[in-house]
Order: structure tokens, then sequence, then C-alpha cells
């Protein structure tokens, strides 16, 4: 049984690796198709990290939304969204025991996680045609104020898509629940944004990401209330 169990939470790197060098070499001439692959490649991943629940897909979502407002060009779009559905590849290795623990995690466990920034980037560092959204991937721990990592880059040193994709990630982690703590309510999650917004965050992506988040709420709010009404 544990056996089995332990199959199925394997991952077969050299799979998703070979299955990435065909997306990558693809990207160029048919970024539609090459995107719809690689979101296949980001499910697999997410069922086996962090917390096999969908993680990098919604992230990807909402880096879409906050890049619409910022009107990227289908080109930087691609670039972002690749980096998106990627971010985390890094954490494919890290002990299962470790992203799991329920417990306060301890020096040497942290530097485990906080290397899966530099892993996945080496990871993908191979596919050239990646190369713009891996700054994506190296980036999107950086804090604004310098305090993040690896490099400590402040502001707009830190990568455009860097700082979009640390709002979106922050805002799905904080909205998940974890092995150690519940998870927060949308607007709960919200005042976080709002209250680390140019330390950890670019003001300017949680400003955008806050309304998109509001402008949902309300939208679902009308629709609640009209089905009711119904
Ligand atoms: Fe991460
Ligand atoms: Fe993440």
């Amino acid at each position: 049984m544990e056996r089995s169990q332990d199959n199925k939470n394997k991952i077969d790197l050299d799979g998703i690796i070979h299955c990435l060098g065909r997306i990558a070499a693809t990207l160029r001439e048919d970024p539609k198709q090459a995107l719809h692959d690689l979101r296949k490649v980001g499910a697999e991943i997410d069922m086996k990290v962090p917390y096999r629940d969908g993680h990098s897909l919604r992230v990807t979502d909402y880096c879409l939304g906050i890049a619409e407002d910022l009107m990227f060009t289908e080109e930087e779009e691609v670039v972002l969204e690749v980096a998106a559905l990627l971010h985390d590849f890094g954490k494919i290795g890290i002990d299962e025991q470790v992203l799991l623990k329920p417990r306060k995690l301890t020096e040497q466990e942290k530097n485990e996680v906080t290397m899966h920034v530099m892993r996945g980037y080496y990871m993908l560092a191979g596919f050239g045609e990646l190369i713009e959204a891996l700054k994506g991937v190296k980036s999107h721990h950086e804090f604004y104020d310098g305090s993040g990592y690896p490099e400590g880059l402040v502001k707009s040193e830190i990568p455009l898509i860097g700082r979009i994709i640390a709002v979106a990630d922050a805002y799905d982690a904080m909205t998940s629940e974890r092995p150690y703590r519940a998870a927060l309510t949308p607007d709960q999650a919200i005042e976080e944004l709002q209250r680390n917004a140019g330390h950890q965050f670019d003001p300017a992506i949680v400003k955008i990401f806050v309304k998109q988040l509001k402008q949902e709420k309300a939208k679902r709010g009308r629709k609640e209330g009209k089905d009711k009404a119904q």
C-alpha cells in the first residue's frame, strides 16, 4: 500500500524535462499550442508539488489578469505565462516531509525550501527558449525593499514578471490551506498584501490586483443576488 502510494507520487522528472524540451522548441512558432501543452505540465507539477492543489495554474491565471491591466503585448504575456506555470518547478525534488511539515521549519529546512528558486532556474536553464521566462522563475521571491532572495534585488531591479508572480503567488498561498495553518479569507489576504506593499510587494501591482479581486467579488455578489431572486 505504502509502496503504491509512493509510486503514485513519484515524479517522472526525465519525462517532464523531455516534454518541456519539446514545448520550448515550439514556443516561438506556435505559442498557443505550446502554452496549452505547458499547462498540462503545470497541472502535473501541481499534482506533485508543492501541495497538489492546482497552485501554479491559479497563480498563472491571477498573473494574466494583472498583465491585462498592464497592457502586456501578446509576446510579453506568453513569457509571463511560461514563468508563472514554472515558477515553483524547483520544488520538484524537495523532500515532501519538509514541504508538508505541519510545524515550524528548522533553518536547514528553510534553506532547502528557499533553494527551489535557484534549483528551478538551473533545471530549466538548458532551454534557451525559456530564457526570458526564467527571469520570473528566479526573481519571484525577491522583495521590493531588497530583503528577498536569491539576489536581494530592489524595486525595478526585480524583473516586472517576478514582481507580478510574487503578488499572485502570495495571495494564492495565503488563501490556500496549509498543513501548518488554516487558509485566510480573501479579505484577510488582501489586507496582508496591502500591509506589505512597498516592503515585500510592488505597490503598483498590489493596487491593480486588489482592484481586480474586488471587482470579481462584486460581480459574484451581483450574480448570487440574481440567482437568489430567481
Ligand atoms: Fe516559490
Ligand atoms: Fe508558488
